[in-house]
């Protein structure tokens, strides 16, 4: 009998079955590593002499094993194999009826409330009790910030803590009845833009926390507050739906007021349109005290809130749909950080197909092949992960230090694009003192977690706004507001995509002295550059 064949028949099927976690093309590159590790796991089995007392088949083969190793022992490795790839199976279809999972960026102006409602939403969700809230309580007023004891189960350190103000992107999970949902808690103040950017960039959905307290709303949603910038950077960093919710409605200066909500939305509304936003289809309205947990988990009573009938927050996160994502794609999964620990450990979130223990995949631009040995999904250890988890991954092959935030770990098949240059389509926001935008024009070019000088070196046309088509005549500069397609290069090689391909990898932001300048898709990988 043809042993080899056989096994290598039981571990396609067992990974075609798991609806293409492995796809076609990286069947065949990690097919011989993958017989390995099964012959290797199958010594370990056929080897083992302790037998599990609850698994009684399992027991009685292994004294078949013991008792008769020369009669038949590819028979035994054969049933030793069918029943690992049985308990593979039933551990894969565990993870496969998983709840959904998300990812939801808290983004909004500075003090408009975000850490409070990360904070509450784990209080009422049961991983924050009485005596932790006493506590938050106490130091809050020791550091006379009263008001702040919810928003410091969200922020942890002492900076954030003493000022008030959330700095790093705070992360939290709970669970409503449908979805896992990973918080991303993004600060609002203008100097941790790039802070937020990279919560936005992990995140499927955002909620817009909008303060309905006299005066803030109008200081956040003005030129220059963050409501404006936070949206429009969310719109091309890929988060396709908004919840907006308007807090602090208790507030005295509010006092849950219908007309003090109406007069927000109405302001909002043509606002998230010219942002890319559909507001029938893509948005979400609601009030809500994210300090006393109003409209929050339940729906409030009437004696709250008279004119509102609608769903909590709650209810709105747990019915909020997003179009599936196919789990087939080439593997992507872009860089956010890394980590010594038994190897190396790189974390970031899937942005297209799966990953598999076992895996062999390449660390991009670099072209270093790595092998998957570890997958840890928050805090459990997993054997499969699709699109759009957050993961960190332990991979063998290469160094830490060799891995710079932005490289992408890649499908080896179909390996991430590299580039030095590319086109794309920009949307000038606003320059710096009303400069002019031409070749030459230097700036930051955030794109997933890539950060990478960058220049324009030509502008190819711009695009008549009304039409949306580009305009003949040729151009030489642009001004605030204009869209314009232009080429745009960079020192060192980045992985990227187009737009069209995989929106998550093609878009980006450019940023000069810490502010967005412009926003934009890319439209061509420069062909002399791409060594895909
Ligand atoms: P940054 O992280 O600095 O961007 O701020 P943030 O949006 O996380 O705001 P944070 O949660 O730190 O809250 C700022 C202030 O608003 C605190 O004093 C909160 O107590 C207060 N606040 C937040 N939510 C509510 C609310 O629903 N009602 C009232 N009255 N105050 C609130
Ligand atoms: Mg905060």
């Amino acid at each position: 009998m043809d042993l080899e064949a056989e096994i290598r028949a039981l571990q396609l099927d067992s990974a075609d079955e798991i609806n293409g976690v492995v796809t076609p093309e990286d069947h065949n590159s990690v097919e011989v590593e993958k017989l390995d590790k099964a012959e290797e796991d199958l010594k370990d089995e056929v080897q083992e002499s302790v037998p599990v007392p609850d698994e009684q088949q399992a027991s009685e083969d292994h004294d078949q094993v013991m008792l008769h190793p020369v009669h038949n022992p590819a028979k035994a490795k054969e049933k030793a194999a069918q029943e690992k790839a049985a308990k593979e199976e039933a551990e894969e279809e565990a993870e496969a009826n998983k709840k959904r999972h998300l990812n939801v960026v808290f983004i909004g102006h500075v003090d408009a409330g975000k850490s409070t409602i990360g904070g509450q939403i784990l209080f009422l969700s049961g991983q924050v009790d009485d005596r932790q809230i006493q506590k938050y309580e106490k130091e809050a007023k020791d550091k006379s910030r009263e008001s702040w004891y919810m928003a410091y189960i969200m922020d942890t350190n002492e900076e954030e803590r003493l000022k008030g103000k959330t700095v790093e992107v705070g992360r939290a999970h709970f669970e409503t009845q449908s979805t896992r949902f990973t918080i991303l808690d993004a600060p609002g103040h203008k100097s941790y833009v790039p802070n937020m950017i990279s919560g936005a960039s992990q995140a499927d959905i955002g909620v817009l926390v909008i303060s309905a307290r006299k005066g803030e709303f109008e200081t956040g949603f003005e030129r220059g507050g963050q409501t404006r910038e936070h949206v429009q950077l969310a719109k091309t960093l890929g988060v396709s739906k908004l919840i907006i919710v308007v807090n602090k409605m208790d507030d005295p200066t509010v006092g849950w007021s219908k007309e003090r909500y109406d007069e927000i939305e109405q302001k909002i509304v043509p606002f998230l349109k010219a942002s890319g936003y559909n507001t029938k289809k893509d948005v979400v309205f609601l009030p809500i005290s994210g300090l006393m947990g109003i409209n929050m988990d339940t729906r409030m009573g009437q004696d709250v809130c008279p004119w509102w009938s609608g769903p909590s927050f709650f209810e709105v996160l747990d019915s909020i749909e997003i179009p599936p994502r196919d789990p087939n794609g080439p593997f992507r999964m872009p860089i956010i950080d890394k980590f010594k620990d038994m190897g190396t450990v790189v974390m970031g979130k899937v942005e297209s197909g799966s990953i598999r223990e076992g895996d062999s995949l390449v660390v991009m631009p670099n072209k270093e092949q790595v092998k998957v040995v570890g997958i840890y999904c928050d805090e459990d250890k997993v054997k499969r992960a699709g699109p759009g988890e957050n993961l960190r991954v332990r991979i063998t092959g290469i160094e830490d230090e060799d891995i710079l935030s932005g490289f992408v770990l890649s499908s080896i098949v179909k390996p991430v694009p590299v580039v030095t240059e590319f086109v794309a389509q920009l949307q000038i926001l606003e320059l710096l003192d009303n400069a002019i935008f031409t070749a030459g024009y230097k700036a930051i070019l955030h794109i997933h977690a890539v950060v990478e000088e960058c220049e324009i070196i030509e502008l190819k046309s711009q695009i008549d706004l009304k039409t949306r088509k580009p305009m003949k005549k040729k151009v030489l500069f642009v001004k605030n507001g204009a869209a314009v397609v232009c080429r745009i290069q960079v020192l060192n090689s980045i992985c990227i995509e187009k737009f069209a391909d995989f929106p998550q990898l093609g878009r980006f932001t450019l940023r000069t002295e810490g502010k967005t300048i412009a926003v934009g898709k890319v439209t061509e990988l420069s062909s002399a550059a791409s060594s895909a």
